[in-house]
């Protein structure tokens, strides 16, 4: 019996891992996704908008679910990615500064609460 737990245990692991990888399957940002937010963000470019996309997806889904970014109002998600900056950096001891910060949350708001 006990020999079966390993492989019972990959089986759920993997089955996780699964799950994760197809909640990172959010729509890809495209220029046209830059074109529309260029009035709140001037001079915003799709390599920031990509920046913040693997920013996000490398740091926002260690501790919860990454959140959908339409989930969230531009007030929340303004509120609380500073909040959730300060995590990231106490729980990977890393430094993001303002300017990730800023790139985390222009990604959530243009492919959130902006689009339509
Ligand atoms: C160290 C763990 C941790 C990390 C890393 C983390 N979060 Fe959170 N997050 C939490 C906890 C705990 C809560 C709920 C309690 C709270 O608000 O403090 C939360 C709540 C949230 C909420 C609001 C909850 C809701 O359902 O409305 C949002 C939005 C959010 N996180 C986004 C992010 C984003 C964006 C990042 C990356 C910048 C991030 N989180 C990284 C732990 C984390």
């Amino acid at each position: 019996m006990k020999m079966k737990l390993p492989v019972i245990g990959g089986i759920i692991l993997s089955a996780v891992m699964m799950s994760c990888a197809s909640t990172k399957v959010v729509t890809a940002p495209a220029q046209t996704d830059v074109d529309r937010v260029q009035e709140q963000f001037p001079g915003y470019t799709l390599a920031q908008l990509n920046e913040g996309k693997s920013l996000y997806e490398s740091h926002c889904g260690n501790c919860h679910a990454l959140k959908k970014p339409g989930d969230e109002s531009e007030k929340e998600w303004r509120e609380e990615v500073p909040k959730m900056v300060q995590k990231v950096n106490r729980k990977e001891n890393i430094t993001l500064g303002d300017e990730k910060e800023e790139l985390i949350l222009r990604y959530v708001l243009t492919m959130g609460p902006l689009k339509k």
